[in-house]
């Protein structure tokens, strides 16, 4: 609960003058999938086409939240939960500010991802839904953590012994499993830019 003494000041500036300094509209691509799957890799390659484009566009990213404003949680549900509770709110900032924000994050809860989706306007949130099978993701483990996980080095693994729940209606699925790199991305920076118009 928000304390009573606590006023909303509005802001000078509007995200509509944003939106019309940017010449695009700002929200929020929600990349969900499991460790490995690529959503770093293709958050930063569409954001870097979209930015040499003119887009007003940046990352969030799991492993690097979790260096700074986000060091204090671990891995169990609720830590995983204050995660994306946190994320979801910068990423709010973002919109507001006009800045169209690539999340990358597992993001393992439905109900988690559903919480930021309320967070923003109806068309300002999309959820991706980046698809790749676990054995895949295990067999190319670019972190070496599955291994570790299998190993019983990491605790709580998604998709080892802690849960994903896979997306039922993503507004994008990229299949990373069934398409490479280039295409997964030329697929997100189309998307962002039709629905930011
Ligand atoms: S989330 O589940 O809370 O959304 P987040 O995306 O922030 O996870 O962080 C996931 C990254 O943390 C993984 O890419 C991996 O590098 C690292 N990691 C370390 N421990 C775990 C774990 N137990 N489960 C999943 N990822 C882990």
């Amino acid at each position: 609960m928000v304390n009573k003494d606590i006023v909303w000041h509005e802001a000078s500036i509007t995200k509509r003058e944003y939106h019309e300094k940017n010449q695009h509209k700002s929200s929020i691509i929600w990349l969900t999938g499991l460790s490995g799957s690529g959503k770093s890799t293709i958050a930063n390659a569409a954001a870097r086409e979209l930015f040499e484009q003119g887009y007003q566009v940046t990352v969030l990213d799991g492993d690097n939240v979790r260096h700074g404003l986000n060091k204090d949680l671990g891995f169990s549900d609720e830590d995983r939960k204050e995660n994306i509770r946190r994320i979801g709110e910068v990423a709010k900032l973002f919109v507001e500010q006009g800045t169209i924000v690539i999340t990358a994050f597992i993001s393992p809860f439905k109900e988690d991802r559903g919480l930021v989706r309320q967070l923003v306007e109806e068309d300002e949130f999309h959820e991706v839904y980046v698809k790749c099978d676990l054995a895949t993701c295990e067999e190319r483990d670019p972190k070496g953590l599955y291994r570790k996980a299998r190993n019983g080095e990491i605790p709580f693994f998604t998709g080892i012994d802690s849960p994903y729940e896979e997306p039922d209606t993503p507004e994008l699925v990229l299949d990373t499993g069934a398409h490479n790199r280039e295409e997964c991305k030329n697929q997100l920076v189309q998307y962002v830019k039709d629905q930011t118009k």
